[in-house]
């Protein structure tokens, strides 16, 4: 499919036909992915392919019974908001279990250029050596956005996403985007640990989920949400 019309395609689809999605058909989907770029090209990302019912429904029974252990206690605070996350949990995030395919995405840390630089300074700093951290700036400030604000790991991860949802929708399939049942990915992982083939040196080497896809033939498709105009966020300066 031309370039623009795969981008123009592309919605967030949340009910399948029962069709298959072949497992050569989600390694092209992988193989896109790995076209992305990344930070330093770390590649930093690993994504499990799960066809298997069993270990989707062990996925959906985690994410819901940690969904109605804060619902729960949600409820003890605002119950109105307790019950619109309830519902949330039903609608946006275990429809995965009807897709014939759903993807965890694992990620790992990647720490951006400047990271260990400045942290080499601050330490020595602690450590007594006069060196002048005024020049620098305030450095844990300057750390926290470089890790957490500016994130280029997610961004990397990103990139490698979308990726995989282009040539999704370039084979003819539709996909979701899921970070929603991140709230369950100490669990999520747990399961892929114990009921998949998944190399368990992914975990040792600091791997963890950072969000899941689903994959499939596009059932009931509703309307997108608006978008917004090119204007509206873009600034150009000549
Ligand atoms: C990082 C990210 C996380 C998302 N998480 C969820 C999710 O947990 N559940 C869901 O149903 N949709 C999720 N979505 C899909 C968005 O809701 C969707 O992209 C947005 O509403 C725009 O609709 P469109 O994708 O059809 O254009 C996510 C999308 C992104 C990029």
């Amino acid at each position: 499919m031309e370039l623009m019309k795969v981008i123009e395609t592309r919605q967030s689809i949340r009910k399948f036909k029962e069709e298959d999605v072949p497992v050569a058909d989600l390694m092209e989907m992988a193989k896109a992915a790995g076209k992305a770029p990344s930070g330093k090209n770390v590649q930093n990302w690993h994504f499990v392919i799960i066809k298997n019912k069993d270990v989707m429904g062990k996925i959906a029974e985690a994410i819901t019974e940690r969904n109605a252990a804060i619902v729960e206690e949600m409820k003890k605070v605002d119950e109105g908001k307790a019950l619109r996350f309830e519902k949330f949990c039903k609608n946006f995030t275990v429809f995965f279990l009807k897709a014939p395919a759903l993807v965890v995405v694992l990620t790992r840390e990647y720490l951006p250029s400047g990271y260990p630089e400045v942290t080499l300074v601050a330490d020595a700093k602690r450590e007594g050596t006069p060196v002048d951290l005024e020049k620098i700036g305030d450095v844990d400030t300057l750390l926290h956005s470089l890790k957490y604000e500016k994130n280029p790991g997610m961004q990397s991860l990103g990139a490698a996403i979308e990726n995989f949802t282009l040539r999704a929708i370039d084979l003819g399939y539709g996909s979701c985007w899921l970070t929603s049942a991140n709230y369950a990915s100490k669990e999520i992982e747990n399961i892929l640990k114990e009921e998949t083939s998944i190399d368990q040196n992914l975990f040792e080497e600091g791997f963890f989920m950072g969000a899941m896809l689903t994959v499939g033939v596009p059932g009931e498709v509703n309307k997108s949400p608006a978008k917004k105009d090119v204007e509206d966020f873009t600034t150009v300066f000549e």
